[in-house]
Parts: C-alpha cells; structure tokens; sequence
C-alpha cells in the first residue's frame, strides 16, 4: 500500500490525529489506537499541561519514577530521585549509597560554572582587520545584552568575556566569537541564544559600518549558538576508605581494591570498555537528570565529548589505592538547572525538586555526579566479584515473568524457585509454561 502523505496534520485535534494515524498506519487496528487514548490523564487540565510540552502530542510514554535513599552527600542524607526503564540500576544506586554511607559518603566540589556558546563567521579578508574591528567594538558588543541580562545579573549571572577565535586555519575563512556566561541557577539555554543572537545582530550592523574591511571582505554571521561542550561546567564526586573496608564476595580488602583499581584502568585505556563504563555512569546520571526535568541529550553530548577532551575516549572516572586508602572519583561536565525549562512546569518535577530539598543548579550538579559514581561503583563491584548478571538477572525477572504473561500466583512460586535457580529467558518461559499448566 503507497502511503499519502498529509498537509495540516498539526492541526488537526488529538483525536483526529489518532484516526488519522490509525487508518494509515495501523490498519484500523483499534487495539493500538485505543492505548493511545488510554493513557491520557483523565484530568484533562493536566493532560492539557503534558500535550503543550512538544508538538504533535497524542498520548503519553510512561517510565517509573522511584529513588534510591541512603545518599550521604557531603554529610546530608538524600534520597534521589530517578527515572529510568532499566531494571536493577535504582538497586544498584541504593547498594552503593549505603556501602558509601557507612564509610564517609560522597563529598563533593564543583570546580567551575561556565557556559559558552559561539558566534560562527565567515571571514575572507585580513585578520588583523577582524582583529582591530573586534577590539575596538567589543565593549559595545557586550553592553548589547545588558538589557536581556537583567534578571541573570539581579541572579548572579550574565555575559563574562567575548573573544575572538581564529580558526581559519583548519577552515578557510573561519572565525568565531567565544562567549562565556554564566547562568546561576538556570541551563540557560534560552538566554545564552537570546544574548548570542543580540550580539550577532549588533555585529552585523558595526561591520557593515565599519571601513576597515577590504571590498567583499564584510565578515558575514553564519550561526549563533551555545555550545553543549561544557568542560568549565564542571562537579568533582569522591568517595574513599581505608582498603581494609573493601573486603568482600570473599575477597580481601586488598585484592578488591587492586582488582577495582584494575578495572577502572582498563577503561581509562581501552575505548572499547571505556564506553561501557561510561555507560553504567550515564545510567545514573541520566535518569536524575531527567526526574529533574533537565535536558539529558545535552548532558549526554557534553559529557561523551569531555570523555574525549584529550582525542582518546577514556573513562569518566578514576581509582587508586595510595597507602592503604582506596579513593574512586568522577569528573563530570553538568550543564543544570533548577528553574526554567520543564523545572516548573512538570508536576513530576516539581516532586523529584521537592525530594532533593529545592536544591541550586550547583547542588543539583553534585547529586547528579554523586549519582552517577554510584552507580559506576556498583556497576564495577559487580563485574570484578560476582559478575554483572546474576544481579541483573534477579532484578529483570518480573519483566520476563510479564513478557511471558506469567499470572500472580506464577510470579510469586516463581519469585521463590528463582532464588536459589539460575535466571535466563528460557528457565523463566519454561517455568511460566509449566507453572501454568499444572495450575489449570
Ligand atoms: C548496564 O546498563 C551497565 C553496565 O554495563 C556498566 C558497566 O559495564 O560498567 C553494567
């Protein structure tokens, strides 16, 4: 069947997108169409809320919320909230809180709070000439944004520095303006455009007044735009005890330790594993991130690009045992906010923010890295003990039982012959299988 395409879809009502869709692409199937509707809020003002986040909204995509309690950060218990679909990761953040609890938790330090983003040129004429417009009008470029920079200012924020970036070595004719913010308790995505897209302007308009450049030679604006590399941006997490504190899983302290250290090694060398490593970061990390209601597509770009700052991508974080003491920290680049955005606006949010003390984007930074060490630290004691799966497998077992719609009674005789049976998609199909046909 050749599919048509459709004129005006966004105009259409939510129903009439879902019969739209329904017929072209579900074949009438009610079933499919019928969920879409299900899972809207019956409070239809709250619905309203959800549908007016994105364009073209027909329902809603549920995850869990849940936290992982016991987190003591800097000497202040947390329970963090986290959304994630993956199952054993809030255990795994738990376990690793109150392991940590008992031996000092998390201690932080944010190391810098700057923002930048870019003025992208096009430049065929002279550098010096750039250069001379740029110094000469560059305390006007910045009093550009005074205006737009009011309530930052009022909030401890605004516009830093500009300077000039030549680049057009690696690409002919390209300069760029470097703009470094700061954005006190907000991303600040929006108002690091909005100022870029002034001073652009602002630009535009002393260039083409000014009677240094060489005919044909006006620098021309090809884009303004932050930039989600943040490397100044930037949470230091630590935890540490002495070796003697680690042992377990019938391994000495000592031989925990040089096997953590080991493993942790192999990721600051092997890329292969390095991502791997991160990724068990960024399932912490993430999922705070987004119980926060922050943009974790930023935090994910920014914080891949940091793992490769020195053009070898390596391990987010770092082990070593010195004099008998085991210290294991991250390192993260964190672009947050805690207000603006979807901060104020999803309900849910507004929990995970309650949960976490109304916390600054500073702090929010720091349980987020916490968050993130956490889980590389459970993730890690895993791999170098017992092995990833058998914990993983124990957590994922309701989710098998469901896929293979295993009934209450099923679930909880199966919850039992589990525990001392090993878990795989087959034992569990066959044991659903069984279960069920003895019962009926
Ligand atoms: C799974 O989601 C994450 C891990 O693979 C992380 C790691 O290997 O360090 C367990």
């Amino acid at each position: 069947m050749t599919i048509k395409t459709i004129n005006g879809f966004s105009k259409l009502s939510k129903q009439e997108k879902i019969n739209w869709l329904s017929k072209t692409y579900l074949s009438g199937n009610t079933q499919a169409s019928n969920l879409l509707s299900l899972y809207w809020h019956e409070d239809s003002e709250r619905q309203k809320r959800h549908d007016e986040f994105i364009e073209n909204a027909l329902s809603n995509f549920f995850l869990p919320f849940a936290v992982a309690p016991n987190f003591k950060i800097d000497g202040r218990i947390f329970a963090i909230p986290m959304v994630i679909e993956e199952s054993s990761v809030v255990a795994a953040a738990s376990n690793a809180a109150k392991f940590w609890l008992e031996r000092g938790g998390f201690k932080t330090e944010i190391v810098s709070t700057i923002k930048s983003g870019q003025i992208h040129l096009n430049y065929p004429g002279e550098a010096q000439s750039l250069i001379k417009f740029f110094e000469t009008h560059k305390k006007q470029l910045i009093s550009s944004v005074d205006e737009l920079s009011q309530s930052m200012v009022k909030r401890g924020g605004g516009l830093i520095d500009l300077t000039l970036a030549n680049e057009s070595e690696s690409l002919s004719d390209y300069y760029y303006i470097d703009a470094r913010f700061n954005t006190a308790d907000a991303m600040g995505a929006n108002y690091i455009n909005s100022c870029l897209e002034t001073i652009a302007e602002n630009f535009r308009i002393l260039a083409s007044d000014f009677d240094g450049f060489g005919p044909n030679e006006q620098p021309e604006v090809v884009m303004s735009i932050l930039s989600n590399f943040v490397p100044e941006c930037l949470v230091r997490v630590t935890v540490s005890c002495p070796v003697s504190e680690l042992a377990q899983e019938g391994l000495s302290g000592k031989e925990f330790a040089h096997k953590f250290v080991r493993a942790v090694d192999i990721a600051q060398t092997n890329p292969l594993r390095a991502v791997t490593h991160n990724k068990g970061i960024m399932n912490g990390v993430d999922a705070v991130v987004l119980a926060t209601g922050n943009d974790f597509r930023a935090v994910e770009a920014g914080v891949h690009a940091y793992a490769c700052r020195d053009g070898h991508y390596k391990s987010l974080s770092k082990a070593k045992v010195n004099q008998d003491h085991f210290e294991f920290s991250i390192e993260l680049p964190l672009a947050l906010g805690t207000v603006g955005g979807l901060t104020k606006l999803h309900p849910m949010v507004g929990v995970a923010m309650s949960i976490l003390q109304e916390p600054s984007a500073e702090e929010l930074m720091k349980i987020v890295a916490t968050a993130g060490l956490a889980q590389n630290f459970a993730a890690v004691r895993s791999l170098v003990t017992t092995g990833i799966q058998k914990g993983h497998m124990k957590m994922h077992l309701l989710n098998l039982l469901s896929q293979y719609n295993a009934d209450e009674s099923t679930k909880i005789a199966a919850v039992e012959h589990f525990k001392s049976n090993s878990i795989s998609a087959r034992s569990v199909a066959e044991f659903v299988a069984s279960h069920q046909k003895n019962d009926h």
